[in-house]
């Protein structure tokens, strides 16, 4: 990724700062990525883990305690972990600044992860007072992570379509983790009105569309150009696609809270994502590159979407609490965090986990290696068919109320997922570890036989 790949103030190598206490700092934030990421694929594993068992508790009825706790880990330790730690490197790179409060970043990781455990821990043993301080811990950590990006973001709002798309996001984080914590309280004190279940969707969609969707979307708009086309050319419909996404998915929030009809804002992000998805499809379109796992993991990353959509839409119609509507609901989750969303986290985290690594190992002084040294390109193939396969039978095994299939897709989704995570992990090693080049140590290696992606 041409944008990610340059040296910057943040994790790249950059010019070496002065004193020793300047050059701690320097380290400890090329190394926050990193350490973000390594809590991130933990998580990947130990939630695929449990899908198989927990599966049948979702088959039940989707809201309860170990369903609860399974998506937070999805959703906080996977997923926001992995987007944080991008974040850290990418935002000051592309808003070609510095972090404003670097201090606030590694206490910002430390309540995040736990935040991460606590809330886990209270949704799985159902104690609502230990899950609203968890929750409490988890918004003062979206609190320091939002003043170091909306500290970069904000004086370059003006700028590009990216960093007014990854501005919004965080501002949805920070409202999801606000009403999240709300959520929590009410079980005690009794804040919200309304319906447990809307309240939920509210929360749910808040964090999903407004946080997660949002920063890929603005994300893949920046760096699906540089993986595909010659130069970065992003197409002008990508700002509007950005901005009514925002609009909807706040009309959409407050109609849920309100309990009032939200059949309007649902079909308008439906539409708006649709539009996302034929941006995409004609960026695939006019590449000029070969179509390489990053690649393949977003278009099925559009495929899952498109399937996320039509169950939506169908939600929408039939609502939440009957069992036709938890069936739906089921698989709907599955298809937007573990088809959309973690695809192309995948995808992209096989261009852009080797060069956060190296961008650590060179500000720690460790001897330089290649994007091919850390990388284990060969089982890719079986992580993509493992995960989309598996997926597409626990989807399917959801939706049609049988528990054998949907645990046999959750097994054989867990087997691409682990694999995934055992490989990252080995990259994400080498920023804490010296190591000669695989390559140097092989003398029949041909230098730049292999692509990372
Ligand atoms: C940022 C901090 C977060 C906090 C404090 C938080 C808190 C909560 C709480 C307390 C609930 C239960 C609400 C209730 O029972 O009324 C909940 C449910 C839920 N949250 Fe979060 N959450 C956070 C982040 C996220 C994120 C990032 C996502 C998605 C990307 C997410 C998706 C969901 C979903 C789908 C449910 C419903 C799960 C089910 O019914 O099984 N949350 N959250």
């Amino acid at each position: 990724m041409a944008a990610m790949s340059k040296p910057n103030g943040v994790g790249g190598p950059g010019p070496q700062p002065a004193s020793p206490h300047a050059t701690i700092q320097h380290l400890r934030i090329a190394r926050l990525p990193i350490q973000f990421w390594i809590p991130a694929v933990v998580a990947l594993a130990v939630g695929v883990g449990a899908l198989p068992w927990v599966i049948g508790d979702a088959q039940d009825f989707f809201y309860q305690a170990h369903v609860l706790a399974l998506v937070h880990v999805f959703t906080l330790g996977w997923i926001t972990a992995a987007m944080m730690g991008v974040m850290y490197r990418y935002v000051p790179a592309l808003t070609k600044g510095r972090l404003r409060f670097p201090a606030l970043a590694g206490v910002q990781l430390a309540l995040f992860l736990a935040g991460v455990v606590g809330m886990v821990t209270g949704f799985a043993i159902g104690h609502w007072a230990a899950t609203a301080i968890a929750a409490a811990v988890m918004t003062a950590s979206v609190v320091l992570f939002a003043m170091n990006m909306l500290a970069c973001l904000v004086p370059a709002l003006g700028r590009g379509v990216a960093e007014r798309g990854l501005a919004l996001a965080v501002v949805f984080l920070l409202a999801a983790a606000v009403l999240g914590l709300v959520l929590a309280l009410d079980k005690s004190f009794g804040l919200l009105g309304g319906s447990v279940l809307t309240n939920l969707a509210s929360h749910a969609h808040l964090a999903a569309l407004g946080w997660v969707t949002m920063t890929i979307c603005a994300v893949s708009y920046r760096m699906l150009p540089a993986f595909l086309l010659p130069q970065t050319v992003l197409p002008p419909a990508a700002g509007w696609q950005l901005g009514t996404l925002a609009v909807a998915v706040v009309a959409l929030s407050v109609s849920l809270l309100g309990g009032g009809g939200t059949g309007v804002w649902a079909g308008a992000i439906a539409l708006n994502l649709l539009a996302y998805a034929w941006i995409v499809a004609s960026m695939v379109r006019s590449r000029q590159m070969p179509i390489d796992w990053t690649v393949r993991h977003a278009l099925a990353g559009a495929c899952w979407l498109l399937a996320a959509l039509a169950l939506g839409a169908t939600l929408a119609a039939v609502g939440g609490d009957g069992e036709w509507g938890n069936r739906v609901a089921g698989a709907y989750g599955a298809a937007g965090l573990l088809g959309w969303v973690s695809n192309l986290i995948v995808g992209m985290s096989y261009r852009l986990v080797p060069g956060l690594v190296l961008g650590a190992r060179a500000v720690a002084g460790l001897p330089p290696l290649s994007p091919l040294d850390i990388s284990c390109p060969r089982p890719r193939p079986l992580v993509f068919a493992a995960w989309n396969g598996g997926l597409a039978l626990l989807a399917a095994g959801l939706l049609a109320g049988g528990l054998a299939p949907a645990r046999v897709g959750a097994s054989v989704l867990a087997a691409g997922g682990l694999t995934y995570a055992a490989l990252t992990a080995w990259t994400l090693s080498f920023a804490l570890r010296r190591a000669a080049r695989r390559s140097a140590r092989n003398p029949l290696r041909v230098l730049g036989d292999e692509a990372p992606g």
